[in-house]
């Protein structure tokens, strides 16, 4: 059983443990990651243990200011130092060519590494307290959904790591957003809070999304740049279907008020004759929906299955952060089949639904009129 403590008071502890090769994991904006010292290849086999992840699939490397990345890189791009001002301390992860410093335990065999300054200050004062860089994966077990309260990786990480820096739930619950400065073009790895508009208008040039992203990394043929991208992720237990509509998909989610309506309709119907089935089968069902829709999941029947809402759809961020929880959820609540409502891919919608694909295994089907 490791240690939990909360706030500030844990940082000279945590500092310790990192000093002397241990684990611990800290609070970020994003989700909790599990931190050892980025430049000690024991450490990051450790985390690689730890989290049940294959050793080939890089670390970020967490700092507390800008000038901490100087030794670690190689090369720092101009576009990196404006992305750095522009987005640090934030949930921003930049990838550069490695300095000789950072083994290739910590960036999973690769000539580049990820870099990213969290913005918390629980971590921001450990991460200066320990004097290095901090190595730190989100802290599930691998393909689990990502802990965004230090209850979750209490729950996957237990006796495997020395301590937890609790600081509460997260802010925004999805990880950060990864850009590739070590190509010819500025390339999404892995869309998160901060959008691929966003990166495009502060470097005033076009930044280019990694296919992978939208294949899911799954597809033959494809080969994600961010080697993480192509494991399973997010995955609960049970088997996950997202449902929208031909009409939805065709006009990109701009609809009329009406035609939403119908679509709304459309879909929870579809997944209302799916429960129907499946729970006939003896199966346990959870759904998940958003405010605007909940009711139109309530209607008549003796239904059994755990409606879960997570958010208003016209605040995708705010869905981001609940997504992982309910997922946590109802695997504990021993849940087979899980329904959910695809959303719009706009904005901050992106990374939203990236992580939904990805907890499908990119399974979506469209309902019949
Ligand atoms: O918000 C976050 O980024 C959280 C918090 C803890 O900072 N961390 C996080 O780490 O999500 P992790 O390990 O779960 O995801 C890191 C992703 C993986 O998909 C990995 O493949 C990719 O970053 N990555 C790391 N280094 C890379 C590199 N040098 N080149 C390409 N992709 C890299
Ligand atoms: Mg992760």
């Amino acid at each position: 059983m490791e240690t939990i403590v909360k706030g500030m008071e844990g940082v000279a502890q945590a500092a310790e443990i990192i000093k002397k090769g241990g684990l611990v994991a800290f609070p970020t904006e994003t989700v909790y990651g599990l931190g050892g010292n980025a430049l000690d290849p024991e450490a990051s086999r450790k985390i690689y243990a730890a989290k049940g992840r294959p050793s080939d699939n890089p670390l970020i490397v967490h700092v507390s200011c800008i000038d901490e990345v100087k030794p670690l890189v190689s090369a720092f791009p101009e576009d990196a130092k404006l992305l750095m001002e522009n987005f640090w301390p934030g949930p921003l992860t930049i990838i550069m060519p490695k300095a000789d410093i950072v083994p290739y335990e910590t960036t999973g065999g690769l000539e580049t590494v990820a870099i990213r300054c969290p913005e918390n200050k629980v971590t921001l004062e450990f991460i200066r307290e320990a004097g290095l860089p901090i190595a730190g994966p989100s802290a599930n077990t691998s393909g689990k959904p990502s802990p965004t309260e230090a209850e979750h990786v209490r729950h996957d990480l237990d006796g495997k790591i020395d301590m937890i820096l609790d600081d509460g739930p997260v802010g925004i619950g999805v990880e950060s957003t990864i850009v590739d400065l070590t190509g010819e073009v500025p390339t999404l790895l892995r869309p998160g809070a901060i959008t691929v508009e966003d990166l495009s208008e502060v470097l005033g040039k076009k930044v280019e999304i990694d296919p992978a992203i939208i294949a899911g990394g799954v597809r033959e043929g494809i080969h994600p740049k961010a080697p993480g991208m192509k494991y399973r992720h997010y995955a609960p237990n049970a088997k996950m279907t997202l449902v929208t509509t031909a009409l939805l998909k065709e006009k990109d989610y701009v609809v009329t008020e009406d035609e939403r309506t119908a679509a709304d309709r459309q879909v929870a119907s579809c997944i209302d004759k799916l429960v129907r089935e499946d729970e006939a089968a003896g199966l346990r069902v959870g759904i998940i929906c958003c405010s605007e829709t909940r009711d139109l999941y309530n209607s008549g029947a003796e239904r059994k299955a755990d409606i879960k809402v997570i958010g208003h759809r016209s605040e995708p961020l705010s869905m981001t952060h609940e997504l992982f929880r309910v997922l946590r959820e109802f695997d504990e609540d021993k849940i087979e089949r899980i329904y959910a409502e695809s959303y719009s891919d706009r904005g901050v919608g992106f990374a939203l639904m990236n992580r939904m694909r990805k907890a499908a295994g990119m399974t979506e089907i469209l309902a019949e009129d």
